[in-house]
């Protein structure tokens, strides 16, 4: 594999709008991730990637873009930018920004024009078909509930939404469209960003010409997959924007890519793939169903590793694979992947070391380096998230209560990862001195950053330590590019596996509350981490207790 910049680095994602506040208008700006910058390279980040911060109405807070060029004034301005760009070079960091080319905001310029002409060059920018009198142009339901058909204002005819239709879907097959979308990329790579992460990509490619699939609930309408899977030929667009941007500034981009063929991963991140990387989704997309989050299955510690397992199998030597416990869309990963009622310091620090030694770039999610948690919504009112509040109605009309709904919604809600940022325990976790835009977690005046910072113990510098692991020079080349094998695959609540370089790791993690013991295949040559200030053993044999997790070296 041929060595690239950002192999060995470990990557922090940021939603701006609940990071930190600067002006107290309970909305995190840009200035705020400035201050707090030093707080991120204590923790050893390199790779910053910010959730949208572009112009926007915030319809999907920030991934309906008005301006591709511009600052959104309640993050801040293009000043505010550059100088986020400037401090971050000056202490070795990097920039990513969210590439939202799906479709825009029908705020957009190209959008107005195309309602003022839609037979005109603009009206090609967006997929428009006749109003028909006896129904839609096709039955695809969008992924934020509805059909994905709505009237284009002042003309007789309706436009595309993949999502919510105040996000109108750009026309990839107008070699035009993709001309301005490889100019704006261009300009931000000239202005030092390291790269992007791309939204949503897998939906630019649409099979045509367009017609309705089988319906799959009582709505009348099918899952826009349906489309999805007849749609041949991204490659094209994909490869091309490669060639056109990213490739010439060797910039890191990492796919936000679902439902991939596995024959297709050499495409997508092989040498010379579209992207540097793509996410895994394997675990998150786990029990979820067709009927809606109310339907979804929990999912077990031994469904988490064969998920795990089975990713890394899949991408093996080909590329790297991003790994996340949870990002914006998802629940808390501790809420998630621990079982309920276990979550405490040690199953976090078990969680985060399994995830975060597998091969691949990890990525951390804001307050996930604090074991921040899902959070007990006690109403939808208190829900600001479109794609929670459809799933709410999704379970309302297959006939739960409110109650119900609610509690079902709350497990999977967007809004658990978006409340703001942990500080520390002055009011609103000491996120704002105003009123934030979204509740604080109640829980903040015992997890904040503040707290764990000073004590050694705690679930932060867990994750310090499991970054410096990955960067000490002794084991960064094991870390980063050893092969990883799964070990004692079949005990259940184990998770164990061996990365195998200059370097043999074993990583066991005991992934239940009852002690449990595991046989070392030879002995070890030390601890490297170790969640707990012992280890009991005897001869080969380790009696590991509730969430105990150990790196060791043999
Ligand atoms: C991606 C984003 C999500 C957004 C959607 C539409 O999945 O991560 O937050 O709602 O795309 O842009
Ligand atoms: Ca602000």
């Amino acid at each position: 594999m041929t060595k690239k910049w950002w192999h060995d680095k470990v990557a922090y994602q940021i939603y701006p709008k609940s990071f930190y506040d600067s002006n107290g208008d309970g909305i995190g700006d840009i200035p705020g991730i400035i201050s707090k910058l030093d707080y991120l390279q204590d923790l050893g980040v390199d790779i910053i990637w910010l959730s949208p911060c572009y112009r926007s109405p915030l319809a999907d807070e920030g991934y309906d873009i008005s301006d591709y060029y511009d600052i959104d004034p309640r993050f801040g301005t293009m000043a505010d930018m550059e100088q986020l760009l400037a401090e971050t070079k000056k202490r070795n960091m990097y920039i990513l920004m969210d590439l939202v080319v799906n479709h825009c905001s029908d705020e957009h310029e190209w959008f107005k024009k195309a309602c003022e002409d839609p037979n005109g060059k603009y009206g090609n920018f967006f997929y428009l078909r006749d109003k028909k009198e006896d129904g839609l142009p096709t039955n695809w339901r969008s992924y934020f509930g509805g059909p994905v058909w709505e009237d284009l204002p002042g003309t007789d005819k309706q436009y595309l939404h993949v999502f919510h239709k105040k996000q109108p879907d750009l026309n990839w097959e107008n070699p035009e469209l993709r001309e301005e979308v490889y100019k704006n990329i261009n300009w931000w790579l000239d202005k030092g960003l390291g790269g992007f992460r791309i939204d949503a990509i897998i939906n630019i490619k649409k099979a045509l010409p367009f017609r309705s699939y089988e319906p799959d609930r009582a709505d009348g309408l099918c899952n826009i997959q349906a489309m999805l899977k007849e749609a041949h030929g991204i490659g094209e667009f994909l490869g091309e924007m490669r060639d056109r941007t990213f490739k010439n500034y060797d910039a890191f981009s990492v796919g936000e890519v679902f439902n991939e063929k596995p024959e297709e991963i050499p495409d997508f991140i092989g040498e010379n793939g579209y992207f540097s990387s793509m996410f895994d989704f394997n675990e998150t997309i786990f029990g979820s169903s067709e009927k809606g989050w109310y339907d979804a299955k929990p999912i077990t510690p031994d469904n988490y590793k064969r998920c795990c397992f089975e990713s890394q199998a899949k991408i093996g030597d080909i590329g790297f694979l991003s790994n996340i416990i949870e990002n914006h869309d998802e629940p808390r990963g501790v809420s998630r992947y621990i079982p309920e009622g276990d979550c405490c310091p040690q199953s976090k620090k078990m969680l985060a070391a399994l995830n975060f030694m597998l091969k691949g770039l990890p990525f951390i999610y804001q307050g996930q380096e604090l074991g921040m948690e899902n959070v007990p919504f006690t109403s939808i009112d208190e829900i600001d998230d479109i794609n929670t509040l459809d799933e709410y109605q999704v379970a309302l009309d297959a006939g739960l209560t409110p109650e119900e709904a609610l509690k079902a919604v709350s497990r999977f809600s967007r809004d658990n990862a978006r409340t703001p940022m942990q500080w520390s325990n002055e009011p609103n976790a000491g996120f704002t001195t105003g009123t934030p835009w979204l509740k604080v977690n109640p829980n903040y005046p015992s997890i904040n950053a503040a707290n764990q910072q000073e004590d050694p113990d705690s679930v932060r510098n867990f994750y310090k330590k499991l970054i410096a692991l990955r960067k000490n020079p002794d084991y960064k080349e094991t870390i980063v590019y050893g092969a990883l094998t799964p070990y004692l695959k079949d005990q259940h609540n184990l998770m164990s596996y061996y990365r195998k370089g200059d370097k043999t790791l074993l990583i066991i993690g005991n992934y239940q509350k009852a002690p449990q013991t595991a046989v070392l295949p030879s002995d070890y040559k030390q601890i490297l981490l170790n969640n707990y200030t012992d280890l009991t053993q005897d001869n080969l044999t380790l009696t590991l207790l509730g969430y105990q997790l150990v790196i060791l070296e043999l």
